[in-house]
């Protein structure tokens, strides 16, 4: 079956989710960020992980920007990093994260073949649209598919069904695409094709559904389109 359609995951797939504590750092009120930062940005991907599972799986959900701001005070508070002023600049970096370099041409070349392109995210609408505009790729996108409109976050299933609701799509024309090992496992058992997206080189998760294809970034997505 060809590859009607690409989504992407979006937090750690398409936008650089330590972006935010590297430039915090970086900053002249980032000193005390200076040999912590890659401490913090990790108990805060942690942390904003287990927090969606654990609502998910409790029913208690609330949306991705409650649950990132939860992160950050847990990794901030674990750190001893008592600042309010550095905690806004941190989110407010995080709204506005930039993409990896070679996400808008990657996006339009699968535009380019004919491909529909869609993020389907824990993100809520309101922090896709922050960073889609402010990586400047909105028009690259055919839809931004939000947890939202489930209440649930992934891997619930009905998360993954938004994207047939939305394109009238069966699972096997999908192509999904995420750095997070645990969703792209999530999709293929789903029914999605799947690619892992391995930037670091980690272990692959043992968990049922294995992705169809790992790859080290974004860069053979509109090939492995072509070919699947
Ligand atoms: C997302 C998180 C899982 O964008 O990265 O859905």
């Amino acid at each position: 079956m060809p590859i009607s359609t690409c989504v992407f995951d979006a937090y750690g797939t398409l936008f650089d989710v330590s972006a935010a504590a590297r430039a915090a750092a970086a900053e002249p009120g980032g000193a005390a960020l200076a040999g912590c930062w890659q401490a913090l940005s990790a108990h805060w991907r942690a942390k904003q992980l287990q927090y969606s599972w654990i609502r998910a799986i409790t029913g208690d959900h609330a949306d991705f920007w409650v649950v990132t701001q939860d992160a950050l005070d847990w990794s901030m508070e674990a750190l001893g990093l008592q600042d309010p002023a550095l905690r806004d600049r941190l989110l407010k970096l995080y709204w506005e994260l930039g993409a990896y370099p070679e996400v808008p041409e990657v996006l339009a070349a699968l535009k380019a073949a004919g491909r529909r392109t869609a993020i389907l995210s824990n993100g809520s609408p309101e922090m896709l649209d922050g960073a889609t505009q402010s990586a400047g790729i909105c028009g690259l996108l055919d839809a931004k598919l939000s947890v939202e409109s489930v209440g649930v976050f992934k891997p619930d299933a009905r998360v993954y069904g938004l994207v047939g609701d939305h394109f009238g799509t069966e699972p096997g024309d999908v192509l999904f695409v995420s750095s997070n090992g645990w969703d792209a496992a999530g999709a293929e058992r789903f029914g999605f094709r799947t690619a892992w997206v391995n930037r670091a080189g980690e272990p692959l998760d043992r968990l049922p559904g294995r992705p169809d294809w790992i790859v080290d970034d974004l860069t053979d997505i509109p090939k492995l389109a072509e070919t699947a």
